[in-house]
C-alpha cells in the first residue's frame, strides 16, 4: 500500500455520497452478498465450541459495509490513533465536520478491504459491535483490493502529514512489527486489526463476544492471534481473552508519542495436556 504515489490536491474531497456510490458499484458487481473465501469458509463451519451467551454474532457481505464501517468510525471516533491521521497540524483549517467525514471514510475502506480479502463479524442486533480481522496468511496489501476498497484514496484525502503518518510510518511500522514479532508464524496467525463498539452499547458483552467467536476457532486450529491495541485501558480486557503484552511500540511525529501495545494470544488446548494454559 505504501507504494502507491497519487498526485497531491489537497483539494479534491469526493463527497462521501460519491464515495458511496463507488463503493456500492464494486459490491453490485461483485455480488451484494458475497464473501471473502476465508469468511465464506468460516461462515459455513460450525464453530465447536460454545460462545457464552447468545450475542448475535455473525460474519458480514459487502453489502454491509457501510453500517459495519458506521460502527468503527464511532467506536474510533475519539481514538487517538485515528486522530492521529486526520487531526494533523496541517488540516488545522478543516472543521470536525470534514475530519469525521475523513475519518468515516477511512473506516469504510478498511471495512471494506476485509470484507473483499479477511473476515468481519459483527455482534449485537445493529453492528452494536464490529471486527475485522485478517485470517491466518492473507493480506490487504494486493492492488486488487487497495483499489477495490478505496483505499489507494487515501493517497490524495490525507493531508501531506497525514500521508507521512499513514503511509511512511504507521504501516510500515505495524508491518515490521508484526513480522518480527510473530517471526516464522507471522503467515499462520489471526490479526485483529480493528474492533469497536457503538458507545451507547458498550459493556454489554458484544466485544467479548466478537473476540471470542475467532479465538475458539484459533483454538481448535492451534493457531495465534495478534494485535495492536491503542489504549492502555483495553489492556485488561484482551488479557482477560488471552492475549499477553509483547511489545510496545511509538507513532512519533505528535508532541507527545502514540503508544501501541503488541499483544499475541497463544492457542489454547481443551484436553489440558498441552502445558499451555487452560482458560
Ligand atoms: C474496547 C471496546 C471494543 C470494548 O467493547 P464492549 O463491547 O464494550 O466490551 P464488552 O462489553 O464485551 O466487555 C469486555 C470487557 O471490558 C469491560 N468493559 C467494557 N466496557 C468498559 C468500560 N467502559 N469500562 C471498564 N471496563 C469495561 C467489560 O467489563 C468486560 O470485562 P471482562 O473482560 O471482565 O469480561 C469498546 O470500549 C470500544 O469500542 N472502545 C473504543 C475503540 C477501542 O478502543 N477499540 C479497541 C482498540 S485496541
Amino acid at each position: 500500500m505504501a507504494g502507491i504515489t497519487i498526485n497531491n490536491n489537497d483539494n479534491i474531497i469526493p463527497s462521501l455520497e460519491a464515495e458511496r456510490a463507488a463503493l456500492d458499484s464494486v459490491a453490485a458487481e461483485l455480488g451484494v452478498h458475497e464473501r471473502s473465501a476465508a469468511a465464506a469458509k468460516v461462515a459455513s463451519a460450525p464453530i465447536t465450541t460454545t460462545l457464552s451467551g447468545d450475542h448475535g454474532v455473525r460474519v458480514l457481505t459487502l453489502a454491509e459495509y457501510k453500517q459495519a464501517g458506521l460502527t468503527l468510525a464511532e467506536a474510533f471516533k475519539k481514538d487517538h490513533t485515528s486522530l492521529y491521521f486526520t487531526h494533523t497540524p496541517d488540516r488545522s483549517d478543516w472543521s470536525e465536520q470534514q475530519k469525521w467525514e475523513l475519518h468515516l471514510k477511512m473506516m469504510e475502506y478498511i471495512t471494506y478491504a476485509h470484507l473483499l480479502k479477511g473476515l468481519v463479524v459483527s455482534a449485537g442486533p445493529n453492528y452494536d459491535c464490529v471486527a475485522l480481522w485478517m485470517p491466518p496468511g492473507q493480506n490487504m496489501d494486493d492492488i486488487f483490493t487497495i483499489l477495490r476498497s478505496g483505499l489507494w484514496r487515501l493517497s490524495y484525502q490525507l493531508s501531506r502529514e497525514g500521508r507521512k503518518r499513514f503511509f511512511d510510518e504507521f504501516l510500515p511500522l505495524l508491518n515490521d512489527t508484526k513480522a518480527q514479532v510473530l517471526g516464522p508464524r507471522d503467515a499462520s496467525s489471526w490479526y485483529l486489526v480493528y474492533i469497536g463498539t457503538k458507545p451507547s452499547s458498550q459493556g454489554k458483552g458484544y466485544a467479548k463476544a466478537a473476540i471470542e467467536y475467532v479465538t475458539k476457532m484459533a483454538d481448535d486450529n492451534g493457531q495465534a492471534c495478534y494485535l495492536e491495541s491503542s489504549h492502555a485501558s483495553n489492556r485488561k480486557m484482551y488479557e482477560r481473552r488471552g492475549f499477553e503484552v509483547r511489545k510496545e511500540v511509538f507513532l512519533q511525529r505528535e508532541t507527545v508519542n502514540v503508544q501501541l501495545d503488541i499483544m499475541v494470544r497463544e492457542p489454547v488446548r481443551r484436553d489440558g495436556d498441552s502445558g499451555v494454559e487452560v482458560l
